[in-house]
């Protein structure tokens, strides 16, 4: 049998089994169950959110032949073709191949025909923003009068780079990028089905690494999957992402808190020779910190820590032992040693000089100490008599 990515073997095949998109779903059912449908929709968001996906549910919605439906039948020869992407009513265009007038002009001929099997027909143009203005005004006039049969689904990742004469043609949905929770049940769901054993830690990193994209996140499960052998582990999702392994930025950050410049800078050396791009480990530096200052703040069980998805034992002791105005101090200087690696700084310099500093703060603090100790003692020593 001939294996099929994941992203694609659990796209979501009814509105209520896209994640993240409750608006969309809701606002495009109630349209078909009152007998609104708009001839044309723009999907415009970010990329592996569902603007595909949602196009083809609501292309079945619509084809099945139980039919307008907000449940379509999913078995019905409509709902299975256009599963497939082979429907012939149904037309899936990509935009940045397609876009020459003269395909346009076809197009828009072919409008007028009546649809070969489906009720409808339904154009879904993907990467619409790749169409060049020539290509639209030849769509244009279609667009503002379609022959009744005829639906368009716009889909585009740069919606300001439609024309107004477009978006005002359309109506428009936003996709939202995907929260952590929605990505990591989902991947948990998936794990299930496939029966692979990950842990749920593991499939939150995933997730913010994924930052929002659904099929992102899907593809680094599937890639995981592929590289470990049974089950996968934090070493093996480390290699896969180019990022440091959770034990050694603990280390790193063990070193700092006891002071220790030199283990530190130590510990960095091993994570960018084992393969971490600097920008990288510091970032992870920063989400440590952050995941301290998060414990302190709201406690180790808190819905803030738990959406970070970085809580371990070493992470919590951390916590514990460091003063949390040293914390907060640590994590400005981290994101400022960042903003400075955004303007060209040498990474690994920049690195070194974090660690130094950040080292550093633990005399800061009994400086601190000292100081208060030194103005308390101030105010409780009479004050001298006036002359
Ligand atoms: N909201 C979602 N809920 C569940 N799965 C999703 C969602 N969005 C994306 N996916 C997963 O990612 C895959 C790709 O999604 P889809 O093709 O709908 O994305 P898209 O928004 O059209 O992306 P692009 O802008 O790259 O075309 C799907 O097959 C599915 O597995
Ligand atoms: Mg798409
Ligand atoms: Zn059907």
């Amino acid at each position: 049998m001939s294996y099929q990515v994941l992203a694609r073997k659990y796209r979501p095949t009814a509105f209520a089994d896209v994640a993240g998109q409750e608006v969309v779903s809701r606002t495009l059912a109630n349209a078909i169950s009152s007998g609104r449908v708009a001839q044309a929709y723009l999907f415009s968001g970010p990329r592996g959110v569902g603007k595909t996906s949602m196009a083809r549910i609501l292309a079945k919605a619509l084809a099945c032949d139980q039919g307008p439906t907000t449940e379509p039948c999913g078995v019905c020869r409509h709902c299975v073709m256009i599963n497939q992407g082979s429907h012939p009513d149904i037309l899936e265009i990509d935009a940045a191949r397609f876009n020459s007038v003269d395909d346009v002009r076809q197009l828009a001929d072919q409008t007028s025909f009546a649809p070969s099997q489906a009720r409808l027909r339904l154009y879904i143009m993907d990467e619409a923003h790749m169409l060049s203005t020539a290509a639209w005004n030849a769509l244009l006039k279609v667009l503002e009068e379609p022959p009744p049969h005829v639906r368009f689904i716009f889909a585009t990742t740069e919606a300001d780079k439609v024309l107004p004469t477009v978006l005002s043609r359309c109506q428009r949905f936003d996709f939202r990028s995907i929260g952590l929770e929605d990505i990591t049940a989902r991947l948990k769901e998936i794990c299930i089905r496939e029966e692979v054993p990950v842990e749920e830690a593991l499939l939150r990193r995933i997730a913010r690494a994924a930052a929002g994209g659904m099929r992102d996140a899907q593809t680094i499960l599937d890639q995981l999957i592929a590289v470990s052998e049974g089950k996968p582990d934090g070493a093996d999702l480390a290699l896969l992402l180019g990022s440091a392994r959770g034990e050694d930025v603990e280390t790193i950050v063990g070193h700092l808190l006891a002071s220790q410049a030199a283990g530190a800078i130590d510990a960095v050396e091993n994570a960018i020779a084992g393969g971490t791009a600097a920008a990288v480990l510091l970032e992870q530096l920063i989400d440590h910190v952050r995941g301290m200052l998060l414990v302190q703040a709201c406690g180790a069980q808190a819905p803030a820590v738990r959406r970070l998805g970085l809580l371990t034992p070493g992470l919590e002791a951390h916590a514990k032992s460091c003063p949390p105005e040293r914390a907060l101090r640590m994590c400005q200087l981290l994101i400022g040693s960042q903003q400075a690696l955004r303007q060209g700084v040498d990474p690994r310099l920049q690195l070194e000089l974090a660690c130094v500093r950040l080292a550093g703060l633990g005399q800061l603090n009994n400086l601190d100490d000292l100081i208060r100790r030194l103005e308390r003692l101030e105010s409780s020593t009479p004050a001298p008599p006036r002359p």
